[in-house]
């Protein structure tokens, strides 16, 4: 079988975990975790990263942090991991859906600009839909498979809608927009260390902000909002988000093998890409200009994307469907949504994952392109 995407464990991860184990120091205590922390920070330029459990914790403190609540809007797209619009419902908050672009499968901005203009009104520096009168508290951009929309256009819109962005990067570790890393254009960016994601640490989550007192209220949040390290005593309803120092020692190794990862990713799509193109009926997704991705999941069209995806998994060649969009899931059902021609369903009915792991050789990537090739010639 040559697996989809599997971590990559191939430097320090060993060392580090002994040296917890050894020493003990294997909890929610441990020199690790603020290494890991360093280490994100530096490579991402972030002012600030704060280390929690999963990509969804750091989804959901994001949104704590910001005062997202019950009665509450928060824009997202249609076409995400669910662990997006869990983290809206865990506030109580609502969200509403907005289509996403046919090409890049990010965030349709000219259909939210054209929402934004139309359906909401500005006052006292916070957005309001016009149809109910309720808040849209915040904006979460999801950069799909590593890539991004036009950042720049979105801060605009974002800014003259007194929008704040909470951006869901957990994909796009290591991928930028005109030099700039994902996670760091919001007023918050998360990343996941999920076992399948560019590096991991079995699961894991970080939040960016560059700003002092959000940072130093996200790590307050996340550790149980304790005010002493002595007594027991907390000023506000804390989560137990922690990542620990195990894990945080499994990421610290994996940050020092990054640049590698993304060099291989790199190639991996440039190999893909170059070999799939003119097969079949396969179509790539759009890089947005300005972006340079992670290349994280490769990921492509075809309208016979169901044939494939058995004729693949049959010949040892895993590989999965897309997410299905939220408004066809029963508990987002009724959601509102923004779209015209519904490219998330059409993207959902056509686009097929493929192997996409670090450690896969050319001549693994080879056969892989070989069945496809196959596969169309059948
Ligand atoms: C787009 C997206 N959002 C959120 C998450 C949630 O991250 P985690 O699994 O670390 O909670 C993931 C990954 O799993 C994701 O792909």
């Amino acid at each position: 079988m040559i697996p989809l995407s599997i971590p990559h464990l191939a430097g320090n991860e060993w060392e580090y975990v002994k040296e917890c184990l050894d020493t003990g120091w294997v909890s929610t205590a441990g020199a690790y975790v603020g290494k890991f922390e360093e280490a994100i920070a530096k490579f991402t330029d972030s002012r600030y990263a704060i280390s929690c459990m999963n990509g969804t914790a750091g989804l959901h403190t994001a949104m704590n942090l910001l005062g997202i609540g019950a009665g509450d809007y928060v824009l997202a797209p249609n076409l995400t991991f669910v662990a997006t619009l869990n983290a809206i419902s865990y506030t109580k908050a609502e969200a509403l859906l907005l289509d996403i672009d046919p090409d890049n499968w990010q965030l349709d901005l000219d259909l939210l600009q054209r929402f934004l203009e139309e359906d909401t009104y500005v006052k006292e520096a916070a957005c309001y839909l016009k149809a109910d009168d309720r808040r849209i508290a915040a904006i979460m951009p999801v950069h799909v498979l590593g890539n991004m929309c036009d950042m720049d256009r979105l801060a605009a819109l974002s800014e003259r809608h007194h929008l704040p962005v909470i951006e869901d990067s957990t994909e796009a570790l290591g991928s930028t927009f005109r030099g700039r890393h994902a996670g760091t254009f919001g007023i918050f960016g998360t990343s996941s260390f999920n076992g399948n994601k560019i590096i991991t640490t079995g699961g894991g989550g970080m939040i960016f902000t560059q700003k002092e007192d959000l940072a130093v209220h996200a790590k307050h949040l996340t550790t149980t909002a304790k005010t002493d390290p002595l007594d027991y005593f907390h000023d506000e309803v804390g989560y137990n988000y922690r990542l620990v120092n195990v894990l945080a020692a499994i990421g610290l190794a994996q940050m020092e093998q990054l640049p590698g990862l993304i060099r291989r990713k790199k190639h991996m799509d440039a190999f893909y890409r170059e070999r799939l193109g003119g097969v079949g009926d396969i179509t790539f997704q759009r890089v947005t200009e300005g972006v340079d991705p992670n290349c994280w999941l490769f990921t492509f069209r075809t309208q016979r994307m169901r044939e494939l995806l058995t004729y693949l998994n049959e010949r040892g060649v895993q590989s999965r469907p897309f997410w299905t969009p939220m408004n066809q899931l029963p508990m987002y059902r009724s959601l509102s949504y923004y779209t015209e021609e519904d490219h998330a369903a059409r993207v959902h009915a056509t686009a097929i994952s493929i192997p996409s792991s670090s450690g896969l050789t050319d001549a693994e990537l080879e056969e892989v392109v070989a069945t496809i090739r196959e596969f169309y010639r059948t």
